[in-house]
C-alpha cells in the first residue's frame, strides 16, 4: 500500500483557484473507525458554500473539502467487527469534510456496505443529496398523491431526485429550473410540465401549466427572486419547503402573505437529522438504496472529473453548468 495521500486542500476562501492538490500523509484508522482506499467523491453544493465562507456552519481553516465517498476498506482501528472487514466497499458519510482524497478514515457509525449492482458514481449521489430528498419527501411534504407539486432546480442533484420521488408517490410535478437543457432533462425524469425560472413571471406559467391554480408544495433551495415567486407561485393553504439558498441572496418574507393565503413554510436541515434522528436518516438512506437498486430511481451522473480538477468541477457548479451528480475520480 502507498505511503502518500493527495488530497484537495484550501488555506484560504475564495474562488475555485484556491482549491490546492498536495500530497500528505496516509491517515490512521481510530476506535470504531476504517481506512478507505476512495474510488469516487461526491462533490455537493454546500462544498462551495464552504469554500466561499458562506456556509451555515464556520468552515476551519486549512480545510479538505467533501463529505461523501465510496471506498474500499483497506485497514481498520481497534472495535470493528463484521460487516465491516477488509475488502468491503462501502459508501461513508464525513460530517467534518475530508473527503478529496485518495485516502480518508471514517466513522462506521456513519459507513454503509453496499450492494454490488450500484456503481460508484451513482452511490456518491445517495447519502446527502438522496437522504435529503427521501427526508423531505416522508417527514415534510406529507401525503403527495394528486397534488401538484413544483421543484426548482429541478435538474441539480437533489432537485432531479425529488423529481422522481414526487412521481413515484403520485405527485403532479412541474419542474422549474435555468434554462431549455436543464428543463429537458427533467422532462426526462418524468415531469409532467417544466417552467423556466429565468423569466420573471414564472409563478404565472405554473398557474397556466395548473388550471390556473398555484401549486399545492414547493421545493425551494434558489433564494432571492426565486423565492419570492416561488411564494407568489403557491395556492391558498401551500406548503413551501426550504432547504438552501444557492444564489447566496435572501428572498423577502411578508407574514402578511403567509396569513392571508394560509401558507406555511418548513425548513429542512440533513445535518440535524444525522445528529439527532439518525434512525429516520438511516431508514432513508435504506429507502434510497432499496429504490435504486430495484431501478425505480435514477442518478444523472453528468461530470466526473479527476480529484485533482476539483476546481474545475466547482466552476462548472458554480456556473449552473451541470446537471444531476459530479463526481471526483481519485488516480490512485
Ligand atoms: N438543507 C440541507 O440539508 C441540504 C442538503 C443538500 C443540499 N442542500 C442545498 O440544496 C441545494 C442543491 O444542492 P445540490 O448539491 O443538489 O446542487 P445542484 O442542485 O446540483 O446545483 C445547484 C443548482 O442551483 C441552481 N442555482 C440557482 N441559482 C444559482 C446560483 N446563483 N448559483 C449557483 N446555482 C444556482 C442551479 O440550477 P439552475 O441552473 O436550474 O437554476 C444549479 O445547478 C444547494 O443550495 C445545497 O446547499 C441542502
Amino acid at each position: 500500500m502507498t505511503t502518500t495521500n493527495h488530497q484537495i486542500t484550501f488555506e484560504r476562501y475564495g474562488d475555485p483557484s484556491v482549491l490546492q492538490f498536495r500530497s500528505g500523509d496516509l491517515p490512521t484508522p481510530g476506535p470504531g473507525e476504517v481506512l478507505l482506499r476512495v474510488s469516487a467523491i461526491g462533490v455537493n453544493y454546500s462544498d462551495v458554500l464552504r469554500r466561499r465562507n458562506t456556509y451555515f456552519m464556520p468552515t476551519p481553516l486549512p480545510y479538505v473539502p467533501g463529505t461523501e465517498v465510496v471506498g474500499t476498506i483497506e485497514g481498520t482501528g481497534p472495535g470493528i467487527d463484521a460487516p465491516f472487514a477488509h475488502g468491503t466497499r462501502v459508501l461513508a458519510i464525513l460530517p467534518r469534510g475530508g473527503g478529496y482524497a485518495e485516502y480518508v478514515t471514517a466513522s462506521v457509525q456513519y459507513c454503509i456496505p453496499l450492494p454490488p449492482q450500484i456503481d460508484d458514481a451513482t452511490a456518491t449521489a445517495i447519502f446527502v443529496q438522496g437522504s435529503t430528498a427521501q427526508l423531505m419527501v416522508t417527514q415534510l411534504a406529507g401525503d403527495v398523491s394528486g397534488k401538484t407539486v413544483v421543484i426548482n432546480a429541478a435538474a441539480g442533484g437533489v432537485g432531479s431526485l425529488l423529481v422522481q420521488l414526487c412521481k413515484l408517490r403520485g405527485g403532479r410535478v412541474i419542474a422549474a429550473a435555468g434554462g431549455p437543457e436543464k428543463l429537458r432533462v427533467a422532462s426526462a425524469l418524468g415531469a409532467d410540465a417544466t417552467v423556466d425560472y429565468r423569466s420573471p413571471d414564472w409563478s404565472q406559467q405554473v398557474r397556466a401549466a395548473n388550471r390556473g391554480r398555484g401549486a399545492d408544495l414547493i421545493f425551494e433551495m434558489v433564494g432571492g427572486e426565486v423565492y419570492n415567486e416561488s411564494l407568489r407561485a403557491l395556492a391558498p393553504g401551500g406548503h413551501l419547503i426550504v432547504y438552501g439558498c444557492a444564489s447566496g441572496e435572501q428572498g423577502r418574507v411578508d407574514p402578511e402573505h403567509f396569513v392571508d393565503e394560509n401558507i406555511r413554510q418548513s425548513g429542512f436541515n440533513l445535518a440535524h437529522y444525522l445528529q439527532h434522528y439518525n434512525p429516520l436518516w438511516q431508514q432513508a438512506l435504506g429507502e434510497v438504496i432499496g429504490l435504486l437498486a430495484g431501478g425505480q430511481l435514477r442518478v444523472r451522473t453528468a461530470m466526473t472529473f479527476p480529484l485533482a480538477e476539483a476546481a474545475e468541477a466547482h466552476r462548472r457548479l458554480e456556473a449552473r453548468a451541470t446537471t444531476g451528480k459530479v463526481v471526483l475520480i481519485p488516480q490512485s
